[in-house]
């Protein structure tokens, strides 16, 4: 059945439901690596032009998926079958935690958005380890890091260097959140002294490339002021960005969101400030900081949107909802049609050329 007829039908159902059957449907099909294999075949785009080597990682296409759609990389292999570069999992803290009372996840059609308060609900570190010790690990896979909510904020680093050192053998790379609204006093860890110290912690262990995601509510000072901490540590990346707790200009009607509550927005809301914050990323570091950009990228225009203003690597989750299961392949499409008309031969080239 196509995402067309599908969608309809997904919709009508809570979205946090819906989130769990789209992922269980998916997860069926591409229950084997055989169907996963033809999977590939049929919706990855194979092009030379869209390969790009970071962090000495090569990836097929800069197109992943974004943090917390599979949460406890349950089924990445499925959504990396889908054609995406890579995909990232998580946000995983080192506790088991619920999250937060149902429902906490709405859509908001009007403004192709999401509203979302999960609060990082899912297995601690440990049995997500162990899981993928289980498994055959199939796409390039990222794992997000978050604080458990038990933690009190003073023992951040800790919390998150457990996480860090339980899962890092299975990651080609890691992230950093302190950008998530959901998790009271999380993004505190984004002001100067806490968040060196907690890089400064996390670096004495790691052994992958490390990357800080941070929040598009970040002022213009306060986004140059975490690059440069990002950039004096010796951050490999910054993935830009999160939600957004900023509620003006939405075509939903306010009594509907207050009904929803709290919570972050993601999607089309989230795309100029995120879009602005990566060129700004790009500019202070010279393009010397890989950044991922993350926000609102619905199609290739807004992909090449990214990339041409910095971003070395993009990220889906709220167009993949409203897309379907072919967004990454006609982004990766789009991207070559983009790539072929502006005379790059290779993305590389395109990265922070639209400044
Ligand atoms: C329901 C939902 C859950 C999310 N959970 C996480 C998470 O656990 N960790 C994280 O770093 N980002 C999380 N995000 C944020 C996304 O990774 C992404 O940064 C943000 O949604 C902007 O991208 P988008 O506009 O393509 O959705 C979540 C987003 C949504 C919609």
């Amino acid at each position: 059945m196509s995402y067309r007829l599908l969608r309809p039908l997904l919709f009508r159902l809570p979205a946090e439901t819906a989130h769990h059957v789209g992922s269980a449907l998916l997860a069926g099909a591409l229950g084997t690596a055989a169907a996963r294999a033809a999977a590939r075949r049929a919706m990855a785009i194979q092009h030379p032009a869209l390969r790009c080597e970071r962090w000495g990682i090569q990836f097929p296409n800069p197109v992943g998926l974004a943090a917390g759609f599979d949460k406890a990389g349950t089924h990445l292999n499925a959504l990396g079958a889908l054609g995406f570069g890579f995909v990232e999992i998580g946000t995983v803290t080192a506790f088991a935690q619920p999250g937060n009372a149902r429902p906490r996840m709405f859509r908001l059609p009007a403004d192709q958005a999401l509203l979302n308060r999960m609060g990082f609900n899912k297995p601690g570190a440990e049995a997500v380890a162990r899981r993928l010790a289980q498994s055959q690990l199939e796409p390039i896979l990222g794992i997000n890091l978050g604080k458990s909510k038990a933690t009190p904020l003073a023992d951040a680093d800790d919390d998150y260097l457990r996480s860090m050192e339980r899962l890092q053998e299975f990651a080609a790379y890691l992230v950093v959140n302190v950008s998530s609204p959901n998790t009271p006093g999380l993004r505190q860890l984004q002001d100067a002294e806490p968040l060196r110290q907690l890089l400064r912690a996390l670096f004495s262990k790691a052994t992958r490339p490390l990357l800080l995601k941070i929040a598009p509510d970040l002022t213009d000072d306060q986004v140059d002021q975490a690059t440069d901490i990002a950039a004096d540590e010796g951050v490999s990346g910054i993935v830009a960005t999160n939600t957004t707790t900023v509620r003006h200009g939405l075509r939903t009607p306010v009594k509907r969101l207050e009904a929803f509550g709290a919570g972050g927005i993601s999607g089309a809301p989230v795309h100029r400030r995120a879009l602005e914050i990566v060129a700004r990323v790009h500019r202070r570091t010279q393009g010397a900081l890989p950044i991922v950009g993350v926000g609102g990228i619905f199609d290739a225009d807004q992909a090449w949107s990214f990339i041409r203003a910095g971003a070395s690597l993009v990220q889906i989750w709220t167009g993949f909802v409203y897309g379907g299961p072919l967004t990454p392949r006609r982004i990766n499409q789009g991207l070559v049609e983009h790539l072929e008309r502006g005379g790059f031969r290779r993305l590389d080239e395109a990265v922070g050329s639209g400044l």
